[in-house]
């Protein structure tokens, strides 16, 4: 038997936009109870309202996922709420493509302290959690450019591999205490990531590419949905999708 979303407590980081928000709406609407973090609070305390006013159970703490403290503070306050965290969704993240010769600096720190450092401090905010009811789940979004380096994207490509291994690593330690996980690497998503490059021409080529095929962000929620609404005893571990259209 499959088991429904509705009742299930999930916190996502980066709920205010693209992935993270599409993901939120539609488990929202599916019934599960929702733990919105991000540092835009003005995004996800609207995104809780209009949650809340049909129904839902949503609440927005405003987290930058490079601070372990907030990312402590937004699961703990998922659990203080709700009673239990179920499903962990470290989504946030950001992709300032640029090739290595152009030296920014800013951008690798930046992606290697949201990319991989959030994604770990995710981990260690919900496993005691996790590890003390003997149940959980943990979705950690990694990318197509985990499984594929192009030039501009190596400090990118780098972090959303580390963040396959660390998912791997995760999935077999977590085994005795009967917690799953899932690493989701999608292709190009409709979404605001373009606008975290701060090339002018490596923007407006990565914008022109995601004009050509992006896909909805929904895709990335039912892949979600898939994924944790599986019986206890199916771990699905990878998911791996892109546009029909894509072919790198
Ligand atoms: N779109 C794609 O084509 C694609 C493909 C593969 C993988 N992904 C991955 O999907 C994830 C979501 O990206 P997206 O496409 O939805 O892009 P997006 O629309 O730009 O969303 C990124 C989210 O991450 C949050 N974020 C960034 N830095 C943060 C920080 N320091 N602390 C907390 N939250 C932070 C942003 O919120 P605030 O700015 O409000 O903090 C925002 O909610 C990323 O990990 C990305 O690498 C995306």
């Amino acid at each position: 038997m499959s088991e429904p979303i509705k009742g299930k407590v999930i916190v996502i980081t980066g709920a205010s936009s693209g992935l993270g928000e599409a993901a939120a709406r539609h488990l929202s609407h599916q019934g599960a109870s929702v733990a919105l973090g991000a540092r835009r609070a003005g995004r996800i305390e609207a995104l809780a309202a209009e949650l809340t006013a049909v129904g839902g159970q949503a609440l927005a703490v405003t987290t930058d996922v490079t601070h372990s403290e907030q990312v402590k503070r937004l699961v703990d306050t998922a659990v203080e709420r709700y009673g239990r965290i179920d499903v962990l969704i470290n989504n946030a993240g950001l992709m300032p493509h640029s090739p290595l010769e152009r030296l920014k600096l800013d951008d690798w720190n930046r992606m290697i302290d949201v990319n991989v450092k959030g994604v770990l401090y995710g981990i260690a905010a919900a496993l005691p959690h996790m590890i003390r009811r003997k149940s959980g789940h943990i979705v950690n979004v990694a990318s197509v450019a985990g499984h594929v380096v192009r030039p501009g994207s190596a400090v990118y490509s780098a972090t959303k591999t580390a963040v396959r291994v660390i998912s791997e690593g995760l999935r077999q330690e977590v085994k005795p205490h009967n917690i799953r996980t899932t690493v989701i690497s999608p292709g190009a998503i409709a979404s605001e990531l373009p606008d975290s490059i701060t090339e002018k021409d490596i923007a407006a080529d990565v914008h022109r590419f995601y004009e050509d095929l992006a896909i909805p962000a929904d895709s990335f929620a039912r892949a979600v949905v898939f994924a944790i609404s599986q019986p206890e005893d199916v771990d699905v571990n990878e998911i791996l999708y892109r546009p029909t259209r894509q072919l790198l």
